[in-house]
């Protein structure tokens, strides 16, 4: 039962953070709007590209997030054709699920399922679709329905990612990751292309900052904000036991909190009289935790910020049943309990455990599971801790591999580099999984301070030293890079 308790431990200690500030109950609406600004004829497409990074049902929280996400933008108007969804599409249909078919972002919320385009699910949501969808490359798309973001010079591209990353990176369910390096290379060829007005881009990811510090470039007509800063976590929300919980017959987190605040806050608003610049406060102070942090994060924008000023029915679209709308009118909370991305996978297996005293569920597979992965994430630190002192010595290791390079350097100069040095590790230590992301940064200062690929490899030999890598394999798994 030790497991078990520490377990329970590290979610209360780490994780399971009350935020309560009693002085600030309500979320701060905008109250001072600027007068309406004058429409006119509005030229050009909206666009959206919509991307859940991750599967399984212990993930059920980002599918829902996106599905949200597809349901506002219809109801704003945009076009099947020019919304194209990324999601794995394994969540609805989950034994877990208990209402198969049906999938909820909210605890009172209603199926945001149904008419979800399957434009990407299962093998096919991958980096190189998710590019090739951006560019409007038609012949670049692999399976899939082939839609594609086959935008022109007046249009405006709205992009929404949601899942677990780490510092450079953001999840794919299929291997590869999206590293920052190449999005931003991506980023350029579209706006090299001349193929839309302007483009915003939401993205909720632990340190989805360091995706644009230091490499996200002013005069790309992009406007970008993401749930945290390049080196906090971004939480889940509506997770079972926290308040507010999910149904009580939901073993997982339903929402993200910084896509929740900027979704709800979409959902509650007349977008013709909301600018990009008011919700970003808003989903600023929401995602703060009410300005508490200590179970929130940093939300950060980057690129061209005046087009902030703009109205977010540009992007959004506007839904006619918000005509009048001028507050929120879904129940609002004074805080909200939030898990660490990291950990919600943790929580879930918990929740089967506890439910499983009933006799639903295995019991000793669950102990199991549990076991395996708690194990798994100890020697992914352990063994990223040890190169980092066979490489730089005992006494500076560590901080070397954790040193934050100041605001506005990007992660890695050489971001090849960073990719090989993933790639060695993996071979020798085994996959670095979902979890394993935290530790790019590690492997990116190993870049910046110059070791050669021989020198990680042997480091890599020396600690892992592995012959059975069983479950963690990257030959079975894939390489994250
Ligand atoms: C837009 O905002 C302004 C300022 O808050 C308000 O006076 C006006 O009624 C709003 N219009 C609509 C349609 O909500
Ligand atoms: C930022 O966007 C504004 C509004 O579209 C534009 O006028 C300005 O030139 C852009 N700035 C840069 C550096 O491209
Ligand atoms: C908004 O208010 C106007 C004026 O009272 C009314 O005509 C219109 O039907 C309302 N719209 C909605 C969606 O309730
Ligand atoms: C187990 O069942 C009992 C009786 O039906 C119920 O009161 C209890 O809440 C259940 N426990 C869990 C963890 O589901
Ligand atoms: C639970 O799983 C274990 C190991 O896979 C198996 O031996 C056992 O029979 C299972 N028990 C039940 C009740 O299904």
């Amino acid at each position: 039962m030790e497991i078990l308790t520490r377990l329970l431990l590290l979610l209360i200690l780490f994780n399971v953070c009350l935020a309560n500030d009693p002085f600030e109950r309500a979320i701060k609406m905008p109250s001072e709007r600027k007068g309406s600004k004058k429409h006119g004829m509005e030229k050009g497409t909206k666009w959206a590209v919509l991307v859940a990074g991750s599967n399984g049902y212990g993930n059920y929280r980002h599918q829902a997030d996106v599905c949200h996400a597809y349901q506002l933008l219809k109801k704003g108007g945009l076009k099947d054709k020019n919304i194209v969804v990324f999601m794995y599409d394994d969540i609805a249909k989950d034994e877990n699920n208990p209402r198969p078919g049906v999938i909820i972002n909210h605890p009172q919320g209603q199926d945001v399922y149904a008419g979800v385009p399957k434009d990407y699910t299962g093998k096919h949501v991958t980096a190189k679709n998710f590019y090739a969808v951006l560019l409007g490359d038609k012949e670049g798309v692999q399976g899939g329905s082939g839609k594609v973001v086959d935008s022109k010079p007046d249009d405006r591209i709205f992009v929404y990612y949601t899942d677990h990353g780490g510092p450079g990176v953001l999840g794919m369910p299929n291997l590869p990751y999206i590293y920052a390096g190449e999005f931003i290379e991506v980023l350029k060829k579209k706006h090299a292309s001349g193929s839309y007005k302007e483009m915003v881009i939401y993205v909720e990811a632990c340190e989805s900052g360091s995706i644009f510090e230091g490499l996200m470039p002013k005069d790309l007509n992009i406007y970008v904000t993401t749930a945290s800063n390049a080196e906090e976590n971004s939480w889940g929300t509506y997770c079972p036991g926290m308040d507010p919980p999910p149904p009580p017959e939901y073993e997982t987190c339903l929402g993200d909190l910084y896509s929740v605040a900027w979704m709800e806050d979409s959902d509650t608003h007349n977008l013709k009289n909301e600018t990009l610049k008011q919700q970003y406060e808003t989903v600023k102070y929401r995602t703060s935790n009410f300005k508490t942090y200590n179970s929130g994060s940093h939300v950060m924008e980057y690129g061209n910020k005046s087009i902030k000023a703009e109205l977010l029915h540009l992007y959004q679209g506007f839904n006619p049943a918000t005509e009048n709308l001028t507050q929120n009118n879904i129940p609002r909370y004074s805080h909200m309990e939030v898990v660490n991305q990291r950990d919600a996978d943790l929580l879930f297996l918990w929740q089967r455990y506890v439910k499983s005293k009933n006799g639903t569920g295995n019991r000793t597979e669950l102990l199991k599971e549990i076991k395996q992965t708690i194990l798994h994430r100890t020697h992914l630190d352990n063994s990223i801790k040890l190169i980092g002192q066979v490489l730089f010595g005992p006494q500076i290791g560590s901080s070397i591999l954790s040193a934050v390079r100041p605001s506005g350097l990007p992660l890695v100069d050489d971001w090849g580099c960073l990719k090989a040095m993933v790639r060695l590790f993996e071979s020798e230590c085994g996959s670095l999984t979902q979890y394993g992301m935290k530790h790019m940064r590690a492997f990116a200062n190993i870049c910046n301070n110059g070791v050669s690929e021989n020198a990680m490899e042997a480091a890599s030999k020396a600690i892992c030293n592995i012959d059975n890598m069983e479950l963690w394999s990257p030959t079975t798994r894939g390489y994250s890079a």
